[in-house]
Formats: structure tokens, C-alpha cells, sequence
């Protein structure tokens, strides 16, 4: 054998680098079983879904469109319901539709589910009184209760999370393409506890502007049955790509193209924790064809970074890579440029996203993790305009949200308090926006999409 020229890439490559934040399971034998019953199951998405998906996002690299990406911090096993899925993917269409709207951009829709169940952990084992546990890593892994069995990793767990992926994603592409996505339902999106809100009223008020346009369009001749763009919308899928051997189980030829694509998601990203250039995260994306999230906290290096790129995107292919930043409100100034800088100075082709919650969590005086609306909107606003001077485009949002009526982050115009956040407070891990805040934070944005709109078509052509 020639030892000079490189290995192949293979779903199992990732094997042979070092990995950080895989769970350690006590039987390999039943974790070999599992992993080979996944192997023949049905893929979650299609290949064309995903590449089809990849030319939407190289759209927003160019800023002709913006992306939005959001849903929970980790699903559960126990929350997986019907409503629940339909309020979030509603929460997300209304977004979206304000975005489009009052942002006058057009909008990628990416929900953060159907898959987004492990969770890396700041610490591997957790410590009440005189036991220690290992640590909760998502319901994909082991279970929330505190106790020896639940806290044991188990393999089996993995059918259930495909099981359930299967069935929102099957919910959410109905929902996307079954009528109730038509913008003649708008004024339908708003839910009973927002509808009385300055949120839903705000919301109300710019479905009506909308249903003049569509009755102008329809007099027109442009309605639902003409033009399918009014009557039906895509929203993708994506999680974070860290249980490896799960996501190593979806990677599948793709017959049209004979590329790898990871087909448990239509996009994977690779969190602030597992980015490492030569770890086995980055080595199985580097395999697949999806378009790829890489999470980008104060530590990341511009010389990591452009490791990271070479490494995951070597023909700059746009579309490829979104950089979701995660800096926090009080660090983004800092250290946002640098990274835009050496993208710049490289060359390179990214969409640039803004994660304002991953940055902003703390302890609230009850304990309870939290996050301040206030911090969120700060970074958010900071995030534009670090890109507005760097002459780099904004072009998406990353956020923790559910469609739930859930008091886990502090203000808003609900002005929730931090006494008030026991009340309703179920997210698994981190703390997300709730419907209100979730539509609030779509008006901001749609302020600032607008202004960079108005300062890119006002530009001079050269
Ligand atoms: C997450 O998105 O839930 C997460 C853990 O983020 P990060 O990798 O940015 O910390
Ligand atoms: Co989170």
C-alpha cells in the first residue's frame, strides 16, 4: 500500500481522531446492534433537499435573503406532542412572515428540530449531595432524572430519537405544504395567549396589511392557485451533529451526484465545544455534503478558523458554511471583527448568523439558567452593526425559541421578572424566547434587515 496518499473519507473516518463530549456506553456489543439497525433505516431527508437548501443559503451569502434558524435548545422525549411541534413551526412561520414583510426579505426558514436532541455538558458528571451522575446529554443519550439507571447511557434510546425526528419532520412538511402555511391563514399563526399582547396586536396589525396586498394581488390575478409560493414554504431541518455513530448511521450515497450526504438533517452544525480542526466532529463534516453551521464563540482563533474552512469548505463553495456567532453582548465587539477580517482578507464565502442566547445564559437569583431580552437585542444589534461598518452582510439569526407560553428568559415587553421564571419553566437545558418574545425580537430584526436593505439598494453600482 502506498502510504503517501491520503485515506479516503469514509462515514467511519471520524473513529481514528480524538473526540470530545461522546458519551461512554457501557455495552459496545449493544451499541454496535443499534447503530447497525439505523444503518437500514429510511433517510430522514433527501439530497436534493439538502443541496437544494445549500443554493438557498449561498443566496444569503450573496444578501439576497436572510436566514432563520430556531427552535429548541434540546428536545425531549417528554414534550414530544403534536401541539408542540405545530406552535413552534407557527412561532417560526411568523417570524418569517414578519421578516419578509416588514424586513422586505426574502426568508430562509431553518427549524432547530426534528433531531436536536444531545447536548454537550460543561461538566461530564453532576453531583447532588453525596452521589455523582453522569450528566444529562439529551434524551438521545441517557434521561433528565437524577438517578443511577436514567443517567446510564443507553443505546436504544437512538430508535427513539429517529422515531420521533420521523414524526415531527413528516408534522412540519404538512404543515409546510398541506394549506396551513398559506398566507391567506396568517392571521390563524397567532396564538390565544399572544393575540391580546402588544406582540399579537403588533402581529394583527401587519396580517391585515398583508391580506390587502394578497386581496390586491388576487385582483390581480396572482392567488394561492397561480402562484404555489403563497399557498406553501419549505422549513428545513437541522441539529447539532454531535452523537457521531447516530449521524455516521444516516450518511448515505447520494445516487444523483455520488456524494456523501448526512441525511438525518438537511443542515448539520458543529458547536462552540467539538470545533477542534483535526476532531473527529470536523472530520465526519468534512465528508458530507450538507450545508454546514460551524458555532464561533470568543475563543475561535482566526487561524482555527481558517483551518476550519480549508478543512470543511476547500472550493469556497457558497452555501457551504454558516458562521453562527456566539459571542455574547458584552463580547462581540471584541472579537467579531478579527474573524470578519480574516474572512474577508481570505476571500472566503460564509453566511454570517448571530446566536444572541448561547453567549448571554446566566444564573438567575433563584438559580434558574436564564437569558435577558435586553442582552439578546443588545448582541443582536451590535451584530448588525459590526457588519453594517466591516461592509459585510447580516445574514441570520440563531435563536432558542418554542411556541410554548414558557417564562425561562427574563423581559420583554411581557416583562417577565426573574421571580416569575419558576412558573412555567420546562425547557430540558438551556432557556428559550417564548411565542411573544420570539415575535418581538422578529420586529426588532425586521428594523435592522430593512436598514441594511435600504443602505445596500441605495449603494452605488460599481
Ligand atoms: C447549542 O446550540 O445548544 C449549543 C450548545 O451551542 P454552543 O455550541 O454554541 O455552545
Ligand atoms: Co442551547
Amino acid at each position: 500500500m502506498n502510504e503517501t496518499l491520503p485515506h479516503p473519507w469514509l462515514p467511519g473516518s471520524w473513529r481514528l481522531k480524538p473526540a470530545k463530549h461522546l458519551p461512554s456506553y457501557p455495552d459496545g456489543d449493544e451499541l454496535a446492534r443499534v447503530e447497525h439497525t439505523l444503518r437500514s433505516f429510511p433517510p430522514l431527508v433527501f439530497a436534493g433537499e439538502a443541496r437544494q437548501l445549500k443554493e438557498r443559503l449561498a443566496q444569503v451569502s450573496m444578501g439576497r435573503a436572510f436566514l432563520l434558524q430556531g427552535g429548541d435548545c434540546a428536545e425531549s422525549f417528554a414534550e414530544f406532542h403534536p401541539d408542540n411541534i405545530r406552535d413552534t413551526a407557527r412561532v417560526l412561520l411568523q417570524m418569517a412572515v414578519v421578516l419578509t414583510f416588514a424586513g422586505a426579505c426574502p426568508v430562509v426558514k431553518v427549524g432547530r428540530l426534528a433531531g436536536q436532541f444531545a447536548k454537550p455538558r460543561s461538566t461530564p458528571t453532576e453531583r447532588q449531595n453525596e452521589t455523582e451522575l453522569c450528566s444529562y446529554l439529551g434524551d438521545i443519550i441517557n434521561g433528565i432524572e437524577f438517578d443511577d439507571s436514567a443517567r446510564r447511557p443507553q443505546p436504544e434510546r437512538m430508535l427513539q430519537a429517529y422515531s420521533q425526528a420521523a414524526a415531527t419532520l413528516n408534522l412540519l412538511r404538512a404543515l409546510a405544504s398541506g394549506g396551513y402555511a398559506d398566507l391567506h391563514r396568517v392571521h390563524r399563526w397567532n396564538m390565544d395567549f399572544v393575540a391580546g399582547s402588544p406582540q399579537g396586536e403588533r402581529f394583527e396589525h401587519l396580517c391585515t396589511r398583508i391580506e390587502e396586498a394578497l386581496d390586491f394581488m388576487q385582483a390581480c390575478g396572482i392567488t394561492s392557485q397561480t402562484a404555489p409560493a403563497l399557498r406553501q414554504t419549505d422549513i428545513y431541518t437541522s441539529h447539532e451533529a454531535l452523537l457521531l455513530g447516530y449521524e455516521e448511521a444516516f450518511a448515505r450515497v447520494d445516487s444523483t451526484s455520488g456524494d456523501w450526504y448526512d441525511t438525518s438533517a438537511h443542515m448539520l452544525w458543529i458547536g462552540d465545544r467539538t470545533r477542534q480542526p483535526g476532531g473527529a466532529h470536523v472530520e465526519f463534516l468534512s465528508g458530507v455534503a450538507n450545508p454546514i453551521g460551524i458555532k464561533a464563540g470568543p475563543s475561535l482563533q482566526p487561524d482555527d478558523l481558517m483551518a476550519l474552512l480549508d478543512k470543511l469548505n476547500p472550493d469556497d463553495e457558497a452555501g457551504r458554511i454558516t458562521l453562527i456567532a456566539r459571542m455574547g453582548a458584552a463580547g462581540i465587539g471584541e472579537h467579531l471583527s478579527r474573524l470578519i477580517s480574516t474572512v474577508q482578507r481570505e476571500g472566503r464565502t460564509v453566511v454570517w448568523s448571530c446566536d444572541p442566547m448561547h453567549g448571554n445564559t446566566i444564573k438567575s437569583s433563584s438559580g434558574l439558567k436564564t437569558r435577558r431580552f435586553t442582552a439578546i437585542m443588545e448582541e443582536v444589534s451590535r451584530f448588525f452593526a459590526i457588519h453594517r461598518a466591516e461592509g459585510t452582510y447580516a445574514g441570520g439569526i440563531h435563536v432558542e425559541m418554542t411556541g410554548k407560553n414558557v417564562t425561562e428568559c427574563v423581559g420583554g415587553a411581557q416583562d417577565i421578572t426573574e421571580e416569575g421564571l419558576a412558573d412555567r419553566y420546562h425547557t430540558h437545558c438551556d432557556p428559550r424566547l417564548n411565542a411573544s418574545q420570539s415575535i418581538e425580537l422578529a420586529f426588532e430584526l425586521a428594523q435592522l434587515v430593512k436598514q441594511d436593505g435600504s443602505a445596500r439598494s441605495s449603494a452605488p453600482c460599481v
